[in-house]
């Protein structure tokens, strides 16, 4: 058996992966111009009181969209956003109010959307964004365990598509406002693609949403109405903070991450809001990994 060794001088697979953050270069956050996209439309954001949803909810307001605000515990912290939304000293901004349901019961669904059709009158963006993580080895994971995630990540994400996609079709296209009857961002993960050990049923809810969103995208696309999910990596909120807060868990993050940086909700408003808007328009069924590259099987860095 021969074996090849690089030549002299070649940066190596190994050396590449050993490059210890501090001596990559410096990290610069974009600053982008907030563009008023999507004035004049209707969003729901669920679980948007905090972390991904709470950012996604204040960008679509500050795009010019009147935003209803779901959460399901936490009434101070869902009234901060709508300050956060509205009160920045920026008139053009959209309006926003809270509503509080749980996505995973039906009749809590319904009457949310009766109460957004009550305020705003209708609805053009639904980012179905609320889900949890209830950990467990495979052997020991509950039926609790399992029930509570699928029921919300996925079965919530059906509900509310399924409410939205009826006002879709009912109202159809209004041309002044989108060039679609409707759009949908479901909030996925990079786990709708990378198996996760001790995640079963997390990654069992995103591999379904995943599926869930094409086939309804690819139902209901001649009704100009497009679906589509985002898929986050890992991102600075509070359902992994274990992942982050500490300098030796940041480290280990990296390793996963080929950007070497964690997200920060931002970066997922920022491609909510785009997506949504009609400069998306052509675009329906599709995965959008926001990741830093973590998909792109970082472990091979130095390995295969
Ligand atoms: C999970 C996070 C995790 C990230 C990357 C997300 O979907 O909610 O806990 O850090 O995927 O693994």
């Amino acid at each position: 058996m021969t074996t090849m060794t690089a030549p002299r001088g070649t940066m190596t697979s190994a050396r590449v992966r050993d490059v210890m953050p501090e001596q990559l270069p410096r990290i610069v956050m974009p600053q982008c111009d907030v563009r008023k996209v999507l004035r004049g439309q209707k969003a729901l954001v669920t679980g948007a009181n905090s972390g991904i949803g709470r950012a996604v909810a204040i960008a679509l307001c500050q795009a010019g969209a009147d935003v209803v605000i779901n959460y399901r515990s936490g009434d101070e912290e869902a009234m901060r956003v709508v300050e956060d939304a509205t009160h920045c000293g920026c008139k053009t901004n959209g309006r926003a109010i809270v509503h509080k349901a749980d996505v995973s019961k039906e009749d809590e669904v319904r009457a949310m959307y009766e109460r957004m059709f009550a305020e705003f009158g209708t609805i053009d963006i639904l980012v179905a964004n609320a889900g949890l993580q209830k950990d467990a080895t495979f052997e020991d994971m509950s039926l609790e365990q399992w029930n509570t995630v699928i029921g919300v990540n996925l079965t919530g994400q059906f509900l509310c598509c399924r409410q939205a996609v009826r006002e879709f079709k009912r109202r159809g296209v209004r041309p002044d406002v989108s060039c679609a009857a409707g759009k949908i961002i479901c909030m996925s993960s990079v786990h709708d693609a990378i198996p996760w050990a001790g995640h079963v049923n997390y990654a069992a809810s995103k591999g379904g949403v995943m599926l869930m969103m094409k086939s309804i995208a690819q139902e209901v696309a001649p009704y100009r109405i497009r679906v589509n999910s985002i898929c986050p990596g890992a991102v600075r909120t509070p359902i992994n903070r274990p992942a982050w807060e500490t300098p030796q868990a940041y480290r280990e993050l990296l390793k996963l991450i080929p950007y070497k940086r964690i997200g920060e909700p931002d970066d997922i408003a920022r491609a909510a809001v785009w997506l949504a808007s009609d400069e998306a328009d052509y675009i329906t069924g599709i995965n959008l990994y926001i990741d830093g590259g973590m998909t792109l099987y970082p472990g091979f860095e130095a390995g295969g």
